[in-house]
């Protein structure tokens, strides 16, 4: 989901750039005042540092004001993205236990007000995984903190806590850069420690979208999919990145479009050694699936050979 509009506050944004210094002190204070009488119960929460009290059980208070702008999506904000001070997401339920992460389904909603669906992706520590890719992939993406790195290389309860924190950044980072590209990735929300927060992409009742791997795609569907894939990785790979771990599980299908999510392990191809491996990987794990359903033009070797030429890799 995507839109050119601004995402627009109505207790700053508009005024704010269209009137003179004075006149918007004064709307500034008006405003703050007015989120000040509105937000009582949230202000007295926070003052006793709890992100909960006062809430129903499950419940939080959004965390999108605790953010700074680079723990937030790219702006502009998208339109349906629920900002209001006065928010408060609601755990509707786990959408999957995956490998190294649980996504859960939140909703972002003013109380009698508007909302929006959200995916909060947590990641585990490394203890709670049953995947590990931490060696050799964080090699590259060492902090320069020494502290969290002695502690991530001693596996404290920290630093495994550390390297979850590291992975939910990096995934992220590439999020942010390739909504920003124009490609087909949910809309990465915010980070907060190990905690991403997605564009839920699925239905308004909250059913996922389904994994390409799960869809009966007819003739005519499978090579619109085709198509739309093909554009994405080539996309992807003229800005020099491989997903990494590019699967038809890793691709969901929403209303006839297809959106490319699990992307932490994001490869650099032209800094990375076996760049060209992984991009020949990508295009062989879903090549074969178009084919094996039939569709002629899904030849493993050509997109990988396009996808090197797109990366200036051939
Ligand atoms: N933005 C989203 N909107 C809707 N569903 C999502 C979203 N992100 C993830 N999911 C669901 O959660 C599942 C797991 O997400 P993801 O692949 O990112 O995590 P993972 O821990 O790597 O999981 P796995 O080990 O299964 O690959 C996805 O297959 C999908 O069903
Ligand atoms: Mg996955």
């Amino acid at each position: 989901m995507r839109d050119s509009a601004d995402s627009y506050d109505p207790a700053y944004g508009r005024v704010r750039r269209s009137r003179g210094r004075r006149q918007r002190k004064q709307y500034d204070d008006e405003a703050t005042f007015a989120r000040r009488d509105t937000h009582l119960p949230r202000l007295a929460a926070q003052e006793a540092g709890d992100a909960t009290d006062g809430l129903p059980d499950g419940d939080r208070w959004s965390t999108w004001d605790q953010s700074t702008p680079t723990e937030r999506g790219p702006v502009p904000h998208p339109v349906w993205l629920v900002t209001e001070l006065a928010a408060v997401d609601t755990e509707l339920g786990v959408l999957k236990t995956g490998k190294e992460a649980d996504v859960c389904l939140v909703r972002r909603g003013v109380p009698g007000g508007r909302s929006c669906l959200l995916a909060a992706k947590r990641y585990r520590d490394a203890q709670h995984r049953l995947f590990h890719r931490d060696a050799g992939y964080l090699e590259g993406r060492r902090t320069r903190d020494t502290r969290v790195r002695r502690a991530a290389a001693n596996r404290t309860a920290f630093g495994r806590q550390a390297i979850a924190g590291q992975w939910a950044n990096a995934e992220f980072t590439a999020l942010c850069q390739l909504y920003g590209a124009g490609l087909p990735v949910p809309y990465p929300v915010q980070i907060t420690g190990t905690e991403v927060l997605l564009e839920f992409i699925g239905d308004p009742d909250g059913t996922g979208a389904p994994r390409l791997a799960e869809t009966r795609p007819d003739a005519g569907e499978l090579a619109g999919l085709w198509g739309q894939l093909v554009t994405a990785l080539t996309e992807l790979a003229g800005l020099g990145f491989a997903h990494g771990d590019l699967s038809p599980y890793n691709l969901l299908v929403h209303g006839g479009r297809l959106v490319m999510i699990d992307l932490p392990q994001v490869v650099d191809v032209i800094a990375h050694p076996n760049g060209r491996g992984f991009l020949d990987r990508d295009a062989r794990n879903v090549a074969t699936w178009f084919a094996a359903r039939g569709l002629a033009v899904a030849d493993p070797e050509r997109l990988a050979r396009l996808l090197a030429e797109e990366a200036r890799l051939a």
